[in-house]
């Protein structure tokens, strides 16, 4: 199937992670030209790199400093001209699980600057790359969790850093298409998806057991599962008329497990 994207210039945030990786992969089979991003280490691009070293550049940024997004968009710009697609995907989530009463101010405001602050200056600037360069169509693909939709006890600075992104989406929808009258913004909220973000609690059995009792499909996902919706979504030959949307990639996900049978008894009343 022709996606159309052999050619298209595409930055993935986050592209030396699980997701990012898989979706850059992807996009590189499919003749795209990618700017893809890490903030710690290249090292899991450094291979691909290597098979495609035309077609990929790879940069270093922290995406909560407004000074690095804005160097990497003209980075970007210089290599491969205007970017035309923005998979908004780089993010993190503190590994232990807090109680609000616990959480430092710190901690909280750490996670809404990667995660929303993070996403917000990369927007801003695929938004100012739009005004710079004319052209018709345009997709930002913001990348969200079911967790934003569910909520997540013990986890309320990532869940609500996603959930904002709701917003955001039906914000800039109405946005983009008066710098690029075709332009198109979608969320992809994935659910549990075996990568170095979530690799404890899905190498855990027990903790597995209970996210499996609220998947109808008795599965988790793994990043081709999620790189898929993005790659349609990135697509103007395959999603060109689709725009505000939010695909959930998540095995039909129903919500959380609470409690062990343990825990709680039929009332009475
Ligand atoms: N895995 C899941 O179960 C799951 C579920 C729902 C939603 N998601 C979402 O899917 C997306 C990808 O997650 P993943 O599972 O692939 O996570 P991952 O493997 O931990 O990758 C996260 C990526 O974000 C980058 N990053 C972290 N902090 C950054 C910062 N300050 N500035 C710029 N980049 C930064 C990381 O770069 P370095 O490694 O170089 O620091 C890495 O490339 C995230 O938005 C995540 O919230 C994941």
């Amino acid at each position: 199937m022709d996606t159309g994207l052999s050619g298209k210039h595409v930055m993935v945030t986050g592209a030396s992670g699980g997701i990012g990786l898989e979706v850059t992969r992807q996009l590189l089979a499919e003749g795209a030209r990618v700017t893809g991003t890490y903030n710690r280490s290249s090292q899991p691009l450094d291979s691909i790199k290597k098979k495609w070293a035309e077609h990929l550049e790879v940069v270093k940024v922290d995406q909560t400093s407004e000074d690095e997004v804005k160097l990497l968009f003209e980075q970007a710009n210089r290599t491969f001209g205007r970017v035309e697609v923005l998979v908004a995907n780089a993010a993190i989530s503190p590994l232990e699980g807090k109680a609000i009463q616990d959480m430092s101010l710190e901690q909280w405001e750490r996670t809404l600057r990667v995660n929303l602050t993070g996403t917000f200056l990369c927007s801003k600037y695929f938004f100012k790359n739009l005004e710079k360069f004319a052209g018709d169509s345009a997709s930002l693909i913001l990348v969200g969790s079911t967790a934003g939709f569910f909520g997540e006890a013990w986890h309320v600075d990532y869940s609500t850093s996603k959930a904002a992104l709701h917003g955001m989406l039906m914000s800039l929808k109405n946005e983009i298409v008066h710098l690029a009258p075709k332009g198109r913004v979608n969320l992809v909220n994935p659910g549990w998806t075996m990568t170095p973000m979530a690799e404890e609690a899905l190498t855990n059995k027990d903790m597995t057991r209970r996210i499996l009792q609220t998947i109808p499909m008795r599965k988790t996902a793994v990043p081709k599962d999620i790189a898929g919706a993005i790659l349609y979504l990135a697509s103007d030959k395959l999603a060109g008329h689709v725009s505000g949307q939010t695909i959930t990639v998540a095995g039909g996900m129903e919500g959380r497990v609470l409690f062990t049978p343990a825990e709680v008894e039929p009332n009475s009343d």
